[in-house]
């Protein structure tokens, strides 16, 4: 026999304003009730005539639902009898999470690339929400929204009225050539530029065009994971190499790779800049066409101490280095925009490569930034940054120094985002981290970046991103944990 459900009408919520009609609602929320169980089978609804007084609404609207309801085997409805629930809706989500721990064990064979990045211990997880020091971050509560947000709706409004055009916008390509030119040295037509959605995604085209399994790739050593996984899962042998004042060390000793990995503005994670000679020295040693040199630059427009050193791709005659940007760092992350400066020999397949792998920036949001960077906002927005950053950085500093200078070394960085203090006394870090983690402060081992053994324990510490006050706030923790 069914049972009588007096409380249908009291699960169900219609709104009489807003877009979706009654009728819709209706279904939708019947629909769901029995979906997840809480109408379970067997039940017998109210009568169209009941539920239509108990909700204030039309006969007619809960006949129609009832109607579509019935088509799709939701419940059985006969004229004169009330309708009655025919899914049993507790069981079936029972056997949709047996089918799926089923098909989760059953682990399906993956490609070499795909098994290769499940191992890479990358992209970092911090769990929850954002806190102080994360490091990697500039401070998006400070870009300018407004600004940004009017550079859109012009350029979604152009992009309406115009035909489909080619995948990196040329507007924002001569842009760019022409801001790395003037500000990095960099040297390139608009034509070797490429717009990516980031700077991960340059990399991944890179290791894709250029890497066959077996060759070897040098990197550095503490290094950037991001860089090492996408080349090790193209199937390169990776050799981190360890780093000295003048950031990596050429290793004549070994045989010359297929390509060299770098961050020579602000060497990550130590900050370190790479000396004009150690570029030259790196030049000299790549040989055009079989050793390819990336420099990524990918927090360089942040420099405090000095004028910046030259990119090494403009001190290149021979067409052998790529230079890697992004805005994650300088605008926001969620901007998701970065781009290659290829050799000119590549551009053509790497071109292609982009068309096959749909590492394409939406239209839009590149004409949104060429037109950002033309009106002078993103200049005027780095050198608000510069000098935020430059006091941010001064500040974590002297609180480090005078809060923990017992027990850690600072490193401080001519420019860039984040700085690294060394545990004194051989500490390791990874529970030193884990501690500070519990405590409100999300720093970053620094033993988690080496590519072989780990050989420096520290902590890597953001400061772009975070107020004087939270700052403070952040290192007073982190002395309460050690
Ligand atoms: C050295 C380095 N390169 C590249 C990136 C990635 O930039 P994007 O967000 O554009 O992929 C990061 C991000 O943390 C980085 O630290």
């Amino acid at each position: 026999m069914p049972v009588f459900d007096p409380m249908v009408s009291g699960l169900i919520e219609l709104k009489r304003t807003g877009g979706e009609g009654l009728v819709a609602q209706l279904t939708s929320q019947l629909r769901s009730l029995i979906a997840t169980g809480r109408l379970g089978k067997g039940r017998a609804l109210p009568s169209s005539r009941q539920l239509a007084s108990d909700l204030g609404v039309s006969r007619n609207t809960v006949t129609y639902a009832f109607e579509q309801l019935a088509a799709e085997g939701y419940l059985a409805a006969s004229h004169g009898r009330r309708p009655v629930v025919m899914i049993d809706g507790r069981e079936r989500i029972k056997q949709a999470g047996a089918a799926a721990a089923g098909e989760r064990a059953r682990k399906p064979r993956l490609s070499p690339w795909a098994a290769k990045l499940q191992r890479a211990d990358w992209p970092m997880s911090y769990r929850g929400q954002l806190k102080p020091l994360r490091p990697g971050l500039g401070d998006f509560r400070e870009f300018p929204n407004e600004v940004w947000a009017r550079c859109l709706r012009r350029s979604a409004v152009r992009a309406g009225r115009r035909e489909l055009g080619p995948v990196n916008r040329l507007r924002l390509r001569e842009t760019l050539a022409h801001y790395l030119a003037t500000s990095r040295d960099v040297r390139a037509t608009a034509d070797q530029i490429m717009i990516l959605p980031s700077a991960q995604a340059a990399l991944t085209l890179i290791a894709a065009t250029l890497i066959s399994p077996g060759d070897n790739v040098w990197v550095e050593d503490p290094g950037y994971p991001g860089a090492a996984a996408a080349f090790r899962a193209s199937g390169a042998r990776i050799t981190g190499i360890r780093l000295d004042e003048q950031g990596m060390q050429l290793m004549p000793g070994l045989a010359a790779p297929k390509l060299i990995f770098m961050t020579p503005s602000h060497q990550h994670p130590t900050g370190r800049l790479m000396s004009l000679a150690r570029r030259t020295e790196f030049l000299a040693a790549s040989r055009p066409g079989k050793t390819w040199i990336v420099e990524d630059d990918y927090d360089g427009e942040f420099h405090y101490d000095s004028r910046p050193v030259p990119a090494l791709q403009g001190l290149d005659a021979h067409g052998r280095v790529f230079y890697v940007g992004t805005f994650s760092k300088a605008m926001r992350s969620d901007i998701r925009l970065g781009y290659l400066v290829a050799p000119a020999a590549l551009v053509g397949t790497l071109e292609i490569a982009q068309q096959h792998t749909g590492l394409i920036a939406a239209s839009h949001i590149q004409e949104a930034l060429a037109e950002f960077i033309a009106d002078g906002h993103f200049l005027a927005h780095l050198r608000r940054m510069r000098r935020l950053y430059h006091a941010r950085r001064d500040h974590l500093v002297e609180e480090l120094q005078r809060h923990l200078g017992e027990v850690l070394s600072v490193e401080v960085p001519p420019g860039g985002i984040q700085l690294v203090a060394r545990l004194k006394r051989g500490r390791a870090d990874q529970a030193v981290v884990k501690r500070l983690v519990a405590a409100g402060v999300e720093t970053r081992a620094l033993s988690s970046l080496a590519v072989g053994r780990p050989r420096d324990h520290g902590l890597l510490l953001g400061f772009a991103a975070w107020r004087e006050s939270e700052i403070s706030a952040a290192v007073r923790t982190m002395a309460s944990c050690f």
